[in-house]
């Protein structure tokens, strides 16, 4: 990555937004929620640029917010109001497979102008969000997502939960979406790096915070490509939570949340900067490109002055414990990009070579296969209903990817063969460029599921599979 400062190119735009959420709560019985994707136009950048032309849910970015209580059912009626077909995937929630999203997998895609009804249990709390699953690099690249939270029965007292759902974009100067979506170049390297980073849909500029007051921030990565590493400098952020599901309340390694996209992390944010005060909040993840992303700025009046008692673990959900004795070892080896050495893969059951697969805009493969959208494949391995499975994802690439399985939650056990600190349960896993990690899961969700890498270039250029459960 460069060492351009998106930073400089928002200041140029004159942004003057603070961030603000929104929650709309998902009332008990009222039941249904209505989400339409269409055309929008958006103000990401502030009031002295025009606004984005985007896709939307409701007509904003980020879509709303569905807030509902752990053991709740959400029903959504969808309509495609797009001029192309599309789906909505619930990143991170165990659902029934033909609940999932996906096209030509698990339902028709929904053609423009057509429904599709979407209801389903929500059996775990924390933080998820829903996204097209259908060319998702170019429709989640222009600005299809939305935050789910799920609370706990007991949610931790805090003075405000609140989501940032970060996105990232690739603006030109009259801050339009520059029309290259799914060029080789992105394909092959590091995925659509975007130029200008929003927080729940505007280049942040301010957060007003009181001091003493504790936050929960539910921090969500709805970038096509982009890696963050937030630093609250000044400020001791406690990780409880990693894409949803509870960890150990522990600070970030290297004071740095580490977030890929796909994934979220909660955490719990103490205010405990001065009356009147300013602290920068930086994005520091790749080298030499590290930028000021928000400020978080405090108010005169102090919130409390006791200290509060630290962050306790949330309850664990419901999720089978797969048992490493008994589990079956697969493999997965993900190849390809620039600087590899993959020579060639099979693309709709033809080897081709890697020159002939740039010709079709393929650059990744798994086990050797690089797949499309049609999923004219077998799946990369199967599972009996209720067995327990250990996979090791083996990244033979110099980039970094960050792995998703769909229907399931695992826990990540290993990194290069070395046991993790922490219990750690995931949807979607780091894999750093070269590194191996072992991960393990009870197969308890029939049906064929989604395996992939959530850098949307990557899984466009083949970087996807499926799994079988049954
Ligand atoms: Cu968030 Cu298969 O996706
Ligand atoms: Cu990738």
């Amino acid at each position: 990555m460069t060492e351009f400062s998106r930073r400089g190119a928002m200041r140029l735009m004159g942004a003057a937004a603070a961030v603000c959420a929104l929650p709309l709560r998902a009332g008990a019985g009222a039941g249904e929620r209505v989400l339409r994707a269409a055309p929008a136009k958006v103000n990401l950048v502030g009031d002295a640029y025009p606004a984005t032309s985007v896709w939307a849910y409701e007509g904003t970015i980020p879509g709303p917010e569905l807030r509902f209580r752990q053991g709740e059912r959400l029903r959504v009626g969808f309509e495609n109001k797009l001029e192309a077909p599309t789906t909505i995937h619930w990143h991170g929630i165990r659902l029934p497979n033909a609940m999932d999203g996906v096209p030509h997998v698990t339902q028709p895609p929904v053609g423009p102008g057509q429904r599709f009804f979407y209801e389903f249990d929500l059996p775990d709390a924390g933080t998820y969000w829903y996204h097209p699953h259908a060319q998702s690099d170019r429709q989640v690249g222009r600005g299809l997502s939305g935050p789910i939270v799920v609370e706990e029965s007991e949610p931790p007292t805090v003075d405000r939960d609140l989501v940032w759902l970060l996105s990232d974009w690739r603006l030109d100067q009259q801050a339009q979406l520059v029309e290259n979506f799914g060029n080789l170049h992105d394909v092959s390297h590091a995925g659509r790096l975007g130029n200008t980073v929003t927080i729940n849909g505007r280049v942040p500029e301010r957060f007003e915070v009181s001091p003493g007051e504790r936050l929960r921030l539910r921090l969500i990565n709805a970038s096509n490509a982009r890696i963050f590493g937030l630093n609250f400098r000044g400020h001791e952020p406690v990780v409880i939570a990693l894409d949803g599901q509870p960890v150990d309340p522990h600070p970030p390694a290297d004071g740095m949340v580490v977030i890929a996209p796909g994934q979220r992390t909660d955490v719990i944010l103490d205010c405990s900067g001065a009356p009147g005060s300013i602290a920068r909040v930086r994005d520091e993840f790749y080298k030499g490109g590290a930028y000021w992303l928000v400020d978080l700025v405090y108010r005169d009046t102090r919130l409390r002055s006791d200290t509060l008692p630290s962050a306790s673990a949330l309850p664990r959900n419901p999720v089978a414990i797969p048992d490493l004795a008994a589990a079956t070892r697969h493999e997965i080896l993900l190849g390809g990009g620039m600087m590899g050495s993959l020579a060639g893969a099979t693309v709709d059951g033809r080897p081709l070579s890697i020159r002939e697969m740039f010709g079709q805009g393929l650059a990744w493969a798994l086990n050797g296969i690089a797949a499309g959208e049609s999923h004219a494949h077998e799946p990369l391995f199967a599972a009996k209903l209720g067995e327990s499975i250990l996979l090791e994802m083996d990244n033979d690439t110099s980039w970094p990817h960050p792995m998703h399985l769909h229907g399931h939650l695992f826990q990540v056990l290993a990194r290069n063969g070395r046991e993790l600190e922490r219990e750690e349960w995931r949807d979607t896993v780091l894999l750093n460029p070269r590194e191996r990690v072992e991960i393990a899961f009870r197969a308890d969700n029939l049906g064929d599921w989604m395996i992939h890498c959530h850098i949307l270039e990557h899984q466009a250029g083949g970087m996807m599979g499926l799994f079988r459960v049954g």
